[in-house]
């Protein structure tokens, strides 16, 4: 099977199922953090099929998305079987999407530089000004505030608080986004980290003077 049509089909696919996705992972988010990924993976000189097929399918099996997991990575599985992909690579990618989801904080260093790159490019799409959209419109589909003053930043926290503690958008920037620049892994993605960090550091001065009505 030719490449680019798996990959192209890969796209199709994934497009249908996120359409009217509403938790954040919907398809142009997946699209963003595709085509970062491809660019990365140029500039890193990465193995582009591996890093955009993983890229595209990063999201079908979070727990976030799916009610079973194990049944979301066998459905992933069997549609890179079909369209061709073997199984060697099969195996890369799987593994990529089950290792790179940034989960409460873990921070273990991925193995493959593909790995790496998939990771990077998913957290560059939590930060910067489409970071920020992102964030509000997640603490607003929970039912958060824009900034709850009474609330403290939790500093170690386990998954299901992570989840599910009470928090607001702007607590969100200190207990993940602005932690986001130094987890990059590639330089690649580090050098764009550093303006969309410093873009979020502007924001959160700009939100505080406003919030204080000065
Ligand atoms: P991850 O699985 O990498 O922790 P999610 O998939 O939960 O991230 O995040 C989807 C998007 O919603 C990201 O941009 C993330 O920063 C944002 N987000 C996640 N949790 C919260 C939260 N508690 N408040 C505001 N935004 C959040
Ligand atoms: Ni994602």
């Amino acid at each position: 099977m030719n490449k680019e049509v798996i990959v192209a089909d890969t796209k199709e696919m994934v497009r249908t199922k996120l359409k009217n996705e509403g938790t954040g992972h919907d398809w142009y988010h997946i699209e963003r953090v595709w085509k970062t990924a491809s660019k990365l993976a140029e500039k890193e000189q990465a193995n582009s099929y591996i890093v955009e097929l993983a890229a595209l399918l990063h999201d079908l099996i979070d727990d976030k998305l799916v009610t079973s997991k194990d049944k979301a990575i066998e459905e992933v599985e069997y549609w890179l079987e079909g369209a061709g992909v073997s199984s060697k690579d099969t195996e890369r990618i799987m593994d990529i999407i089950q290792t790179i989801s940034y989960k409460g904080g873990n921070g273990r260093r991925l193995a493959s530089l593909e790995a790496q790159i998939v990771q990077d490019a998913d957290r560059l799409d939590a930060i910067g000004a489409i970071g920020i959209a992102r964030c509000f419109a997640y603490a607003g589909s929970k039912g958060d505030l824009l900034f709850d003053p009474e609330l403290s930043v939790r500093d170690e926290m386990t998954e299901q608080e992570y989840r599910e503690g009470p928090s607001s958008a702007i607590h969100h920037f200190y207990e993940k986004l602005l932690k986001l620049k130094e987890l990059m892994n590639t330089e690649a993605a580090k050098e764009i980290a550093e303006e969309r960090h410093s873009f979020m550091e502007e924001y959160l001065m700009t939100f505080f003077e406003e919030w204080e009505a000065n």
